[in-house]
């Protein structure tokens, strides 16, 4: 049995049992790491990727639910502006939820181009940031919207 989804714009063919988490299938079978596990409980954000644009806990979604859809992980953001602002303004210090919280930055900037500061509390009110960092994190979300505001690439 196998499933095929769209995963980073490319498609692709799983064998994974269809019941398995779909973050499972994208660090085993994929080999794309930059999802993580965190609670496993939909509570912290640490496994979020993008379901056809919108964020979703990878860690309880069931691959066979996405077969079809297009799946975008933390590696299509290679040149983001979001990377390098995060960068810029030192947002985060553990790093393990970061890839995360920039899935769920990236679907708020392709339906929000210019967030205000409560947009941007709300869209990342599902992760779990203990380091003390929130604030440089909207920050980095505002600057990454004002880079492609002025032109930058997604
Ligand atoms: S690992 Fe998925 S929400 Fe925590
Ligand atoms: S960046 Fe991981 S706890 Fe803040």
């Amino acid at each position: 049995m196998s499933t095929d989804l769209t995963v980073n714009g490319r498609a692709a063919r799983v064998t994974a049992e269809p019941t398995t988490p779909l973050l499972d299938v994208l660090r085993n079978e994929l080999d794309l790491k930059g999802a993580r596990y965190g609670c496993g409980l939909e509570q912290c954000g640490a496994c979020m990727v993008l379901v056809d644009g919108e964020p979703v806990f990878s860690c309880a979604r069931e691959v066979g639910t996405v077969a079809g859809h297009a799946v975008t992980t933390v590696e299509a953001l290679d040149g983001h502006p979001l990377r390098q602002a995060f960068l810029d303004e030192q947002a985060g210090q553990c790093g393990y939820c970061l890839t995360g919280i920039l899935m769920s930055a990236k679907a708020l900037l392709d339906r929000a181009p210019r967030p205000g500061r409560d947009e941007i509390v709300a869209a990342l009110d599902k992760h779990l940031c203990r380091c003390g960092t929130q604030y440089r994190i909207i920050r980095a979300v505002e600057r990454a919207a004002a880079r492609l505001a002025d032109g930058a690439g997604r």
